[in-house]
């Protein structure tokens, strides 16, 4: 379909970044609409095993056009080191990438408001990915942000950045006890990214409305999932954007009537990375159990991710606020060892039943899972290429998610590789 949304229907690292890719040859245009380089969005191609953190997945198909949208918050050290990365790897990146010039800059005062917050905060802390996405996202709603444009301007630039650089460390030295920052090296280090980045900088919200007209086929690549997004995530324990479908017409600038499809990608399982609620989560032994079979480790901070059961309170919960089209099913392999395999059909608390993921953060924590045992299928999946090839107890466990999900199941993922899919 002309116009797609891919978004994470779990809390990230649902495996965006395999099915970005896989559709990427199909497509023509890829596009970020939010967070920044705390995606982490791993692509598998032959024995390599590429990380991207900003650059949308779809650059390693080479005849694709990548862009990155206003509301996606940019680190430029981050992003050169990346683009340099890719080039080295001769995947050709200039003439392909380009950068709204109205996203936001993350400078190197976010980030260390990011970490200090962190270390103040204690054992209320979020456990962010430390990229600084949440004080560059208070600065860009404070109206006092850096945007890409601003780049292009050095004696604006530098003007705008001693001034904020005063009064960031006010408050790192007076609310934080923190270091003040060397203001005129930072501001002599951010004017030499104008020519650096020039070249990339477009209006990318005219170029993504022309290619829709033109017919051209748009893949739209969420980073993070929905229960990490500001409005309807496990708030405070979220990111600072929204990752749900909706972000992505105010993330590019492209009108809600263009999108023809909205793809939810959901492991077979549960992860999530940092603090915060997360109800079907496994005691410690069986996480590191299932970590390990699944390679449960942070793309960005190499962090254990913690793991648990499907959880379908969650999943209808992305289906209804991304108003999913249809799902892809990805790590289904990483169950292939289990005797049983259980998923959550809703929340009990205080003798009542729960049909939605409840807002308040104290019944998300308390809430007990009310669970259906599945049989296991004990038999490696990872070299099916059709539904007829799984066993008849992944089919029936895939069937169910289905029934309770109320959209139909389009893409299965048995292994990180491209050809590891069963499209349906
Ligand atoms: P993203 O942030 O949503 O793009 O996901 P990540 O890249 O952070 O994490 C997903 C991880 O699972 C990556 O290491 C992928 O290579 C891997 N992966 C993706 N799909 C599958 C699959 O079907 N099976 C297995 N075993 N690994 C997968
Ligand atoms: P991808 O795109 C998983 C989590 C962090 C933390 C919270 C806030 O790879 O799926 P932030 O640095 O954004 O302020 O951290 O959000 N988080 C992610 N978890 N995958 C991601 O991205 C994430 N990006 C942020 O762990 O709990
Ligand atoms: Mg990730």
């Amino acid at each position: 379909m002309a116009v797609t949304i891919i978004v994470g229907a779990q809390w990230g690292d649902e495996g965006k970044g395999k099915i970005v890719d896989l559709l990427s040859a199909e497509v023509d245009v890829v596009a970020r609409y939010q967070g920044g380089p705390n995606a982490g969005h791993t692509v598998v191609v032959e024995e390599e095993e590429i990380v991207l953190h900003q650059v949308p997945s779809g650059i390693l198909h080479p005849h694709t056009q990548c862009m990155i949208g206003n509301g996606v918050v940019i680190d430029p050290v981050v992003l050169m080191d990346e683009i340099g990365f890719l080039e080295k790897k001769g995947i050709t990146v200039q003439g392909r990438l380009f950068i709204s010039q109205r996203a936001h800059l993350i400078m190197p005062y976010h980030k260390l408001l990011d970490a200090t917050r962190e270390r103040h905060y204690g054992s209320r802390k979020i456990g962010t990915t430390g990229r600084g996405i949440g004080p560059a996202y208070v600065d860009k709603y404070d109206r006092c942000g850096i945007r890409i444009v601003d780049l292009l301007d050095r004696t604006t630039l530098k003007e705008k950045l001693l001034t904020i650089i005063e009064s960031k460390n006010k408050v790192l030295q007076r609310i934080y006890d923190s270091e003040a920052m060397d203001a005129e090296k930072i501001a002599n280090d951010y004017v030499e990214f104008d020519r650096r980045i020039d070249s990339y900088v477009k209006d990318v919200s005219v170029l993504i409305n022309r290619a829709v007209e033109a017919g051209k086929r748009v893949l739209i690549e969420g980073a993070q999932g929905t229960m990490l997004d500001i409005d309807f995530g496990t708030y405070p324990y979220v990111t600072s954007s929204n990752p749900i479908a909706g972000g992505a017409c105010s993330g590019l600038g492209l009108g809600p009537t263009k999108i023809n499809r909205v793809l939810g990608i959901a492991k077979a399982y549960t992860t999530r990375v940092g603090m915060g609620p997360f109800p079907t989560e496994f005691d410690e032994a069986f996480s590191e159990h299932i970590r390990k079979l699944g390679g449960e480790y942070g793309a960005t901070t190499g962090r254990p991710r913690r793991c648990g059961w499907l959880d379908m309170v969650v999943l209808r919960m992305a289906v209804m606020v991304n108003g999913l089209t249809d799902l892809a099913i990805t790590k289904l392999d990483v169950l292939d060892s289990l005797d049983e395999i259980k998923i959550c059909t809703g929340y009990r608390t205080g003798g009542r039943e729960l049909e939605h993921y409840p807002a308040e953060l104290d019944l998300q924590e308390q809430v007990q899972p009310i669970y259906e045992t599945h049989p296991g299928w004990n038999r490696s999946t990872q070299n099916a290429r059709t539904f007829a090839d799984l066993p008849a107890n992944a089919q029936s466990y895939l069937k169910r998610i289905e029934e309770l999900a109320g959209v139909p199941l389009s893409i299965i993922s048995v292994g990180s590789r491209r050809n590891q899919t069963i499209i349906l």
